[in-house]
């Protein structure tokens, strides 16, 4: 799965030579605005290292390497989110697709699109063209992943696009395939909602919201509240896959905006926040010391954290409220066995 990753802008589109194959690249659309970005990305990383709490943004986590290391996590035993969902939409995928009837998917942080293939086979049993639009920032995932899908699934066509999430739902209009399907479904899986703060996840619904014309579907999957042993060992496994993924952070900084951040220094912390019902994942200074960046110099304390993200858990009654205040009204709630996660489907109304 791809949340928080930067664009990849360092292939060009090229035209492919499959006609079911439609790849778009929507990114900031000159040098000026490139740089400003850049500007912006580091003035973040500034701000959040100067505050009492110190923080630095999630989407940091997804280089190259920290994107493999989520893909080893999402196996880990401790870690139940990936296969929870998973099992709930091959349960459930037939009877989503009944819900909405035939759909264009549109899928917002699609990765390998593998839970995603559950919905794939119901919308085909529909008995209607199949059309997808995957987004996500990392075209390598991309491209692989809508070849793999295409070779699957001969009536599939895939119109995906390389984008942050944010660029996705302001540019991406409807379909303009020749394939016109009656309704769009926007698709967000696997709790990425919960990696946003609450003022974030406002932000986002008003989007969706504005992304979707009245009738339109939006699929949303979450984790849910519980146990603080469960929740805790999920971002704790024992072969310490989280931990890497955590400490990877501090490497990609390095790289890319030139810090001298030693991952010796520091320690993988991640505890459930009970008040605030989120997994909080810092990392812990072990040796008081100072980083750099440019001219900028922060100073680390021993025992002091930097929270590197939250993971929020919900429950459904207060998610559906809020959804419906961003006239998104509830059609349908679905959950394993054990109530760990649950899909809910809604539809756009007009207000
Ligand atoms: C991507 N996101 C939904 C994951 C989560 O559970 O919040 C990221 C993650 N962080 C540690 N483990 C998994």
């Amino acid at each position: 799965m791809a949340t928080f990753r930067t664009p990849e802008l360092d292939r060009p589109d090229h035209a492919d030579l499959d006609p079911r194959l439609q790849i778009e690249t929507l990114r900031d659309s000159d040098r000026s605005d490139r740089l400003a970005a850049q500007a912006a990305d580091r003035n973040e990383i500034l701000n959040g290292l100067a505050q009492p709490q110190k923080t630095l943004p999630a989407k940091y986590f997804y280089d190259q390497h920290g994107s493999e290391l989520f893909e080893a996590i999402c196996g880990q035993p401790e870690y139940y989110p990936t296969r929870t969902e998973a099992g709930i939409l091959e349960r459930y995928a037939g009877e989503i697709a009944n819900a909405t009837g035939p759909c264009e998917l549109v899928e917002l942080g699609s990765g390998s699109s593998t839970k995603t293939r559950a919905l794939l086979d119901a919308y085909r049993d529909l008995g209607e063209p199949l059309c997808y639009t995957p987004i996500d920032v990392s075209r390598t995932i991309l491209t692989d992943s809508a070849r793999q899908l295409l070779r699957d699934y001969p009536t599939l066509h895939v119109r995906g696009a390389i984008a942050t999430y944010e660029q996705a739902l302001a540019e991406l209009g409807a379909s303009r395939d020749a394939i016109d399907l009656p309704s769009r479904m926007l698709i967000f899986l696997g709790s990425s909602l919960g990696n946003f703060t609450p003022e974030e996840c406002d932000r986002f619904f008003m989007q969706v919201r504005d992304f979707l014309s009245t009738g339109e579907y939006f699929l949303l999957g979450v984790d849910l509240h519980k146990s603080t042993a469960q929740l805790e060992a999920a971002y704790n496994d024992a072969d310490g896959v989280t931990a890497r993924f955590n400490l990877n952070v501090l490497d990609h900084l390095n790289s890319r905006f030139a810090t001298n951040f030693d991952r010796d220094n520091f320690e993988h912390w991640a505890f459930y926040n009970e008040h605030d019902r989120q997994i909080e994942m810092h990392l812990r200074c072990l040796k008081t010391h100072d980083v750099h960046l440019g001219d900028r110099r922060f100073s680390f304390t021993q025992g002091e954290t930097i929270r590197t993200e939250i993971s929020r858990k919900f429950d459904v009654g207060t998610l559906q409220t809020q959804l419906d205040h961003y006239s998104l009204e509830p059609v349908n709630v679905w959950q394993d066995p054990q109530g760990w996660f649950t899909s809910i489907l809604t539809r756009r109304i007009a207000r």
